[in-house]
């Protein structure tokens, strides 16, 4: 069974596309539809209802829309519709998110880069997710020092860092064999852990070669020389940071998947974009990050690769014949979009 989580925003209309493509090519999987996030707070004061949390704990794999907007932003609001996602992340164990960044040619014109240097770039991500800064404790506020102070605590186990960096060796092992480890080492003690850590596992790996580099200069290298990267490792305040930047080059940030995987096969199956308040309800949002989100989750989760393989091809012909969205400079609705995915399938 699988769990549909449309949540805020554009959500439920790239939900509801990636359903009309899933019912295509694999026509006899059953469905559950929940609340998370602010649909889920409006309705029960919870972001994440025990209801919910169950259906996915019992589900095969979970695909998610996006959660937030305007109306649960209130800084000062004690129920933010993240918290939903965070807790749903981490009871799920999907420690590992894997954001696979890849330019399709026929997108390369539309990278805000010039196409020489986004063509042929194709990396992935390995963000860890569900430690460090978005979980770690004490976190909240005092006025010990006479004034309000707000803290958060980046933290890192040897167990939570050596996992996620042991699962993006085994990836760079059937790709091109080489891990960057993004890290603030010179700074921070949670990344010299995560660096000597990195080392130890790696070296289990002779086949794959690792570099360690900076987030600094790896946010830089990201526009100046992406193509570089096969596997990129990092922490998850890291990586949320470095996959928008890395969206950018593939021209949408519409346009990525991502899957979030744990020691099992169960995943949960998002697109890399929020929810898109100023657009939500209109129409227009670009499908194709959820659709293929669906693709990856009949790989990972329901091993279905010939399906997975299939929405793959069809999205880049679809692309590929000139099917683009309005952010992407074409004319085309969620719906119509869809359309021409279901077509090139056929
Ligand atoms: C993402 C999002 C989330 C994150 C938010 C919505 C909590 O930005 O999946 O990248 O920061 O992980
Ligand atoms: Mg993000």
């Amino acid at each position: 069974m699988i769990v549909l989580l449309p949540g805020d925003g554009i959500g439920a209309e790239v939900v509801g596309a990636a359903r009309r493509v899933l019912d295509a090519v694999a026509p006899d999987l059953a469905y559950e539809t929940h609340a998370i996030g602010g649909a889920a707070i409006d309705e029960g004061g919870d972001p994440l209802p025990p209801r919910t949390l169950e259906a996915c704990l019992g589900a095969d794999a979970v695909i998610l829309g996006a959660v937030g907007g305007p109306k649960w932003s209130d800084p000062r609001a004690a129920v933010r519709p993240e918290q939903g996602l965070l807790r749903l992340r981490s009871a799920l164990g999907v420690y590992a998110n894997l954001r696979p960044v890849r330019v399709i040619e026929a997108l390369a014109a539309r990278s805000p880069l010039r196409p020489e240097r986004v063509a042929g770039v194709d990396f992935l991500v390995v963000r860890e997710l569900t430690g460090g800064i978005y979980f770690g404790s004490p976190r909240g506020r005092d006025t010990e020092s006479g004034e309000v102070r707000a803290f958060d605590t980046m933290s890192y186990s040897r167990t939570e860092i050596a996992r996620v960096v042991e699962l993006a060796c085994r990836f760079a092992e059937g790709r091109r064999r080489k891990v960057t480890s993004v890290d603030k080492a010179n700074v921070l003690e949670s990344s010299r852990l995560w660096r000597e850590t990195a080392e130890e596992v790696c070296a289990e790996h002779p086949e794959v070669t690792l570099e360690h580099q900076l987030v600094d200069s790896c946010a830089m290298r990201l526009l100046t020389h992406a193509r570089e990267f096969d596997v990129i490792v990092t922490s998850n305040l890291f990586g949320d940071i470095l996959t928008d930047e890395a969206a950018a080059l593939t021209g949408s940030l519409g346009v990525l998947p991502s899957a979030s995987v744990g020691d099992g096969t169960r995943g949960l199956y998002e697109p890399i974009h929020g929810s898109a308040p100023d657009i939500a309800g209109k129409g227009i949002a670009n499908p194709v990050g959820t659709i293929a989100s669906a693709a990856l989750m009949l790989r990972h989760s329901l091993d279905r690769p010939d399906a997975a393989a299939a929405i793959e091809a069809a999205i880049e012909r679809a692309l590929g014949a000139g099917a683009l969205t309005t952010e992407l400079g074409g004319d085309l609705g969620t719906e119509a979009m869809t359309d021409r995915i279901l077509d090139a399938l056929a």
